[in-house]
C-alpha cells in the first residue's frame, strides 16, 4: 500500500489553493443557490486539503463525509473550521474506492468531490464511477495532473525526464493496479459529457519563487530515475544549482473537472 507523504500533501496545500480555478467555486454555488444545505463526499482525503478549500468558500451548510484507503493521512486530518456554522458534521470513512466502488452510496451526496485524486485511479476505475454517478449533481476533481511540466532554465534532458515521469505517473502508485495518469482530465470528461454539463479548467502549479517545493519536485524526480536505474546527475546537479542561486523557476500542468447535472 502506497503511505502519501503527508510533508509532501502539507507543503503542496498552499500551492493547490492558489492554483484552483476559481470559476468553479461560483458554478458550484449558483448551482446550488435555492439549496439550504448540502451534503459532500471527499475521495482520496488525505489530510483534507480539499474540504480545507472547499468549506469556506461554500455558501451552504455542509455535512462532509471523509473518505481514504489510509488512516495514515486521515489521523493527520486538521479541521481548520474557522466559521463552525458552516458544518453540520464531518465523518471519516476508512473505506476503499477501488475495490468497493459498487457498495459505495454516492447517492447521498449532492457533491463528489476530490483532490490530487484522479491521475492514481486505474482505467477500470471511471467507468464503475460513472455509472454510480449517473444522477450526482455535482462532480468536482480538482488538481488532476496533465502530463507537462518544465523547468527553468532549459537543459537537453529536459524532455527525457518528463518522458520518464510520465511514464511513472502510469505506473501502479501503490494501489495494486496501474493509474490512469495524465490523461485523467480527457477521460472523466467524455463520461460525463453526455448525462452533464462539464468544465475543464486550468489549475496548473507556478512554482517559481519556491525553492522547497522545487526542491522535493526534484527529489520525486530523482526518485523516478533511480526506479528506472537510470543516473541523471548531470541533470538534477544543474537543477539543484539553479535554485541554490534563485535561477529555477518550475511550471506544472493541472486541470480542474467540473460536471453539472443537466
Ligand atoms: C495524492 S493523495 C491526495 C490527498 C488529498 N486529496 C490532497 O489533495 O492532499 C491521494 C489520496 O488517495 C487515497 N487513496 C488511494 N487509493 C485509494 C482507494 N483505493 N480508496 C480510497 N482512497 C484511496 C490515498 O490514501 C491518498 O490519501
Amino acid at each position: 500500500m502506497h503511505k502519501f507523504n503527508n510533508d509532501w500533501l502539507f507543503l503542496r496545500e498552499k500551492i493547490d489553493k492558489v492554483s484552483r480555478n476559481k470559476r468553479i467555486i461560483e458554478k458550484i454555488n449558483k448551482y446550488f443557490q435555492d439549496y439550504k444545505t448540502l451534503s459532500i463526499a471527499d475521495l482520496g482525503c488525505g489530510t483534507g486539503s480539499n474540504y480545507r478549500y472547499l468549506y469556506p468558500k461554500l455558501k451552504k451548510r455542509q455535512s462532509w463525509d471523509m473518505i481514504d484507503i489510509s488512516f495514515e493521512s486521515i489521523k493527520e486530518f486538521k479541521k481548520k473550521t474557522n466559521n463552525k456554522n458552516k458544518i453540520i458534521d464531518i465523518n471519516y470513512k476508512k473505506f476503499d474506492l477501488i475495490k468497493n466502488i459498487k457498495s459505495f452510496k454516492f447517492e447521498k451526496y449532492d457533491i463528489i468531490t476530490g483532490s490530487a485524486y484522479l491521475d492514481i485511479m486505474p482505467k477500470n476505475w471511471y467507468l464503475g464511477f460513472k455509472k454510480q454517478n449517473l444522477n450526482t449533481k455535482v462532480v468536482y476533481f480538482s488538481i488532476n495532473y496533465d502530463g507537462f511540466f518544465k523547468f527553468h532554465p532549459k537543459h537537453k534532458d529536459d524532455q527525457y525526464v518528463l518522458n520518464l515521469f510520465n511514464k511513472d505517473q502510469e505506473s501502479d502508485k501503490g494501489i495494486g493496479q496501474k493509474a490512469v495518469g495524465k490523461n485523467c482530465s480527457q477521460i472523466i470528461n467524455k463520461l460525463f459529457s453526455k448525462s452533464h454539463k462539464t468544465f475543464v479548467f486550468d489549475s496548473s502549479w507556478d512554482v517559481s519563487k519556491n525553492k522547497k517545493f522545487q526542491n522535493m519536485f526534484l527529489d520525486f524526480c530523482e526518485n523516478v530515475l533511480e526506479k528506472n536505474k537510470i543516473s541523471l546527475d548531470r541533470w538534477l546537479d544543474f537543477r539543484r544549482e539553479n535554485i541554490k542561486k534563485n535561477k529555477s523557476k518550475l511550471f506544472l500542468r493541472n486541470k480542474d473537472f467540473l460536471a453539472l447535472k443537466l
